[in-house]
């Protein structure tokens, strides 16, 4: 990864201690849902390094469908309405969603997500985020299962992009500032 790394200012979470979470994440799910009717919902396509760990420690035979919306709020006045860019493939009627997302923000996305979800006649919606920004929340959102609560700042790594690069990094890292100058 040296090609990578050299853009890189400093590893926040390191592939070992993203490890070491995602099992206890799989072990609380495993507890939490034997005998439902489990779909994991992987929001594309930060959510897919962490729906792949994730999901390998989860023994309970899940089903897995993806998602890939946006969300056109803003960022600085109120949240928008979620768009859909590609929808569930099966129906979520009577299932119980775990929605696998990369990281929580502002909360607009998830917050306009579950309901849709659970409009859908889902038995219930939790959510599974690998890194809650907690301090930019604008809108209160319920989160089940969290990784890491992680500072304002922007990241990449492990799923999350800057201008669709860096998702394939295996650790969770800033970047130097040169690279957003370009
Ligand atoms: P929000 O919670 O609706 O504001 O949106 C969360 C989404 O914004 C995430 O799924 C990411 O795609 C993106 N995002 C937020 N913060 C970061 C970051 O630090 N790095 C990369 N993507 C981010
Ligand atoms: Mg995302």
């Amino acid at each position: 990864m040296d090609r990578l790394m050299k853009d890189v200012k400093h590893v926040l979470i390191d592939r070992d201690r993203i490890r070491q979470r995602v099992q206890e994440i799989g072990a609380d799910i495993t507890r939490d849902y034997a005998g439902k009717e489990t779909v994991l919902v992987g929001i594309l396509k930060g959510a897919i390094p962490f729906l792949c760990d994730l999901m390998r420690t989860v023994d309970l035979p899940v089903s897995l469908d993806t998602m890939c919306v946006s969300s056109y709020g803003d960022g600085t006045v109120s949240c928008g309405k979620v768009s859909i860019k590609k929808d569930l493939d099966r129906s979520i009627e009577g299932k119980h969603v775990i929605v696998v997302e990369d990281i929580i923000d502002t909360g607009c996305t998830m917050a306009s997500l579950v309901p849709l979800l659970k409009s859908r006649g889902a038995a219930s919606v939790e959510l599974a985020v690998c890194l809650d920004k907690k301090e930019r929340r604008q809108i209160p959102v319920k989160v089940r299962y969290i990784g890491f609560e992680i500072p304002d700042e922007f990241i990449v790594g492990y799923g999350c992009d800057y201008a669709e690069r860096y998702r394939n990094l295996p650790d969770i890292c800033t970047l130097k500032n040169e690279i957003y100058e370009h």
